[in-house]
């Protein structure tokens, strides 16, 4: 069914907030488990959002006439925090979401909290939920702040409210397979963005148009889908590798992406950013994809237009390996950042 809650995600779901001593680390999947703690900020009809403050984590109450509800006028962002060895605990460039939600907020009409505003309530939310974090090499804690129209409005037009608000959950893999190889198949009729669309910046409906093409593919065992570009149904869209699709509007700019292509570059890998046609991808030595709830998932095969492509012998690729490797020591504080990404 479409409708499955588990579509996604391989986790344990409940309604309210558990007892942390139920929770088995060394299971956790990425599913929804409430915390104690929740951020929250409004803000005024002049844009300014102010008084944020944690509150404990709740049902939020809306006007049935919400913007968000009614138009989809809202953003989210995901990152995630590491439990150190020492117990302090390191977040990966929040900075960069808060940029990303600013343009976000641009393109769906919304006022967005300063990168300040944003990187101290991304704090606070954590050291508040801090026994949610899962101990160092279980998972991490998923953050996920969220920006939306709460103002009542009838006819199209931007809310007159705004609500500026964080979650946090702990995660363990984003797919049951965790690092070993995922199988996607290839999408030709169903399009996540178009040009002059809203692809490029992370609005909650680009994830709710993906749902139809993802919930078939899961029925017929595939672990997700890869996305063409709508105009040629040709280049890749969603989808990174170490040959990826440039950022042009209709790709999400992924931070992780962006740190991976930092990372492989760092490695001495060539990383070109540029139309990736699918028969090239066809005829690639290794495939991965990226992303924050992912970090690095090898793909085993691809399945396009009925044909399977198998990549690796059904083992994790030699780059995939590395580049995870790399980037989630550093996210975990187990080497050196001399990249500066990490904060403390
Ligand atoms: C990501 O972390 O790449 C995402 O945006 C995944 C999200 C849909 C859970």
């Amino acid at each position: 069914s479409p409708f499955k809650r588990d579509a996604v995600a391989s986790g344990t779901y409940s309604t309210g907030p558990a007892d942390v001593a139920s929770i088995d680390w060394d299971n956790l999947g990425f599913g929804y488990i409430a915390t104690d703690y929740m951020y929250m900020m409004k803000c005024d009809q002049g844009g300014t959002f102010s008084n944020g403050e944690l509150q404990r984590f709740a049902n939020i109450e809306l006007s049935p006439s919400a913007g968000v509800l009614n138009y989809g006028q809202g953003l989210f962002e995901g990152l995630k925090a590491y439990m150190k060895e020492d117990g302090n605990i390191l977040l990966f460039r929040p900075e960069e979401n808060a940029t990303r939600m600013q343009t976000g907020a641009e393109r769906m009409c919304m006022p967005a909290p300063t990168v300040e505003q944003f990187v101290e309530a991304v704090k606070a939310t954590v050291l508040a939920n801090k026994r949610w974090v899962p101990p160092p090499g279980k998972g991490s804690l998923y953050i996920r702040p969220l920006l939306m129209g709460s103002g009542a409005v009838l006819g199209l037009a931007p809310a007159p409210e705004y609500t500026f608000l964080i979650y946090v959950s702990p995660v363990g893999n984003y797919f049951k397979e965790g690092l070993a190889p995922i199988n996607l198949i290839v999408e030709h009729e169903l399009h996540r963005a178009t040009p002059g669309g809203t692809g490029g910046v992370k609005t909650i409906g680009n994830y709710a148009a993906v749902l139809k093409a993802q919930s078939a593919a899961k029925a017929k065992g595939y672990s997700d889908v890869l996305y063409l570009d709508c105009v040629n149904k040709k280049y890749l869209e969603e989808g990174n590798t170490i040959s990826t699709p440039a950022i042009k509007g209709t790709i999400l700019p992924g931070i992780t992406r962006k740190s991976i292509i930092d990372v492989a570059r760092s490695q001495e890998f060539q990383v070109e950013e540029r139309l990736v046609a699918v028969d090239e991808l066809l005829d690639a030595d290794e495939v991965f994809c990226t992303g924050t709830a992912v970090v690095v998932s090898p793909v085993g095969s691809i399945t396009y237009k009925g044909e399977t492509k198998k990549y690796g012998g059904g083992g994790v690729g030699a780059v995939s390996q590395k580049l995870y490797t790399v980037l989630t020591s550093l996210q975990m504080g187990l080497t050196e950042d001399k990249m500066n990404w990490t904060l403390e």
